[in-house]
């Protein structure tokens, strides 16, 4: 199938945050509802916890999740304002996710600023993650829809299975693309896909519909993951508004040192083994010169673009709208990407 719209070139910055502007300007005043929603469903009457969710998630962050929600249901023609709160319970998970997601990797900076496990200790960073997690479940249910709650607890319970299948990978250079891609598509695919259905679902969009959008922010989530993985090599911390390099000093294998580690030479096999093994900060720059030259992470760009346009392909069904246009738009914005 020939896809028109979606278009791969390299942006500069100001362009990409021109062009993400341009994605969401067509729901604009969704989005202004969502984050009132999010304001408003933050509350707890315990300081701590106000403080803390409201340190990262008035950080921003491209609030990609809620946008899916959002275009997926603009697109399938809906006209309640049901969507909003399912945004926001998109948000909140993901929100959640970071905050775990922070700790496990001892991450210390996130958005620009610096993470809230660096800020105010692991402990109550893993305590607020719980908090938002349960809030979001709380607004699901808010919402009387079996269907709606079995789309997100499934979610929500692959995306732990993808991280804790990830832990389980952690300092292993025998990993196979197979197996990354199985944590990719758990911990960030997922709630892609499940954001994507639910935009279509509470627009009254049919099963084949449904499944058409997730298919769509399956393939999405995993082009975005792909190039985030790249990022942590060849990203600019501002820009990314994370460090650089965290997961090479975590021995973390992304697909950029698995490609290392099939197609290198003897010497890239034998220091990627080594810095997977250890967990690395001080050969990053050797490491970085590897995946560079040996094609690496070109490849990694590649198989992201790949993904991209398999997403592009599963809402070729959509009737053309400006909201069908912009999840096309996502799609080069995920391959392309500087943040
Ligand atoms: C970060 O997601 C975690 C990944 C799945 C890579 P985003 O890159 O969407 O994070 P924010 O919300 O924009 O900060
Ligand atoms: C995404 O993986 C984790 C989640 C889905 C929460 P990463 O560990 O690569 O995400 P970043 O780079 O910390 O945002
Ligand atoms: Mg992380
Ligand atoms: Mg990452």
């Amino acid at each position: 199938m020939k896809i028109n719209v979606y278009r791969r070139f390299a942006l500069s910055a100001a362009t990409q945050h021109a062009q993400q502007n341009n994605i969401t300007q067509t729901i604009a005043d969704d989005m202004a509802a969502v984050n009132t929603v999010i304001r408003q469903r933050l509350h707890s009457d315990v300081p701590l916890v106000n403080q803390i969710s409201e340190y990262i998630i008035s950080a921003g962050g491209k609030r990609i999740r809620p946008v899916l929600v959002l275009l997926l249901a603009n697109a399938h023609g809906y006209r309640g304002t049901a969507h909003h709160e399912l945004a926001a319970v998109v948000e909140f998970i993901h929100t959640a996710t970071l905050l775990h997601d922070d700790v496990v990797d001892e991450s210390s900076m996130r958005r620009g600023r610096e993470t809230a496990n660096a800020l105010f200790g692991n402990a109550a960073s893993v305590l607020v993650g719980d908090f938002l997690y349960s809030r979001s479940f709380q607004m699901m249910v808010s919402l009387e829809s079996m269907r709606v709650m079995q789309i997100l607890s499934d979610a929500t319970n692959v995306i732990a299975e993808g991280e804790v299948l990830q832990l389980l990978n952690m300092h292993n250079p025998d990993v196979t693309h197979e197996s990354y891609l199985t944590v990719i598509r758990s911990k960030t695919a997922k709630l892609f896909e499940a954001a994507a259905e639910l935009g279509a679902l509470v627009a009254g969009a049919n099963n084949e519909q449904i499944a058409a959008a997730g298919e769509y922010g399956r393939s999405l989530g995993t082009a975005f993951q792909l190039i985030d993985d790249v990022l942590d090599y060849a990203g600019d911390a501002a820009e990314i508004g994370k460090n650089v390099g965290d997961d090479l000093r975590e021995g973390k294998p992304t697909l950029p040192l698995i490609y290392l580690m099939e197609h290198g030479t003897p010497q890239q096999r034998e220091l990627v083994r080594t810095c997977i093994e250890q967990g690395d900060e001080q050969h990053f720059d050797a490491v970085l010169a590897a995946v560079t030259s040996s094609g690496a992470l070109d490849y990694t760009r590649r198989e992201a673009e790949a993904a991209a346009h398999r997403a592009a392909e599963s809402i070729a069904g959509l009737p053309d709208s400006v909201y069908k246009d912009s999840l096309l738009q996502l799609c080069s914005f995920a391959v392309d990407r500087n943040h």
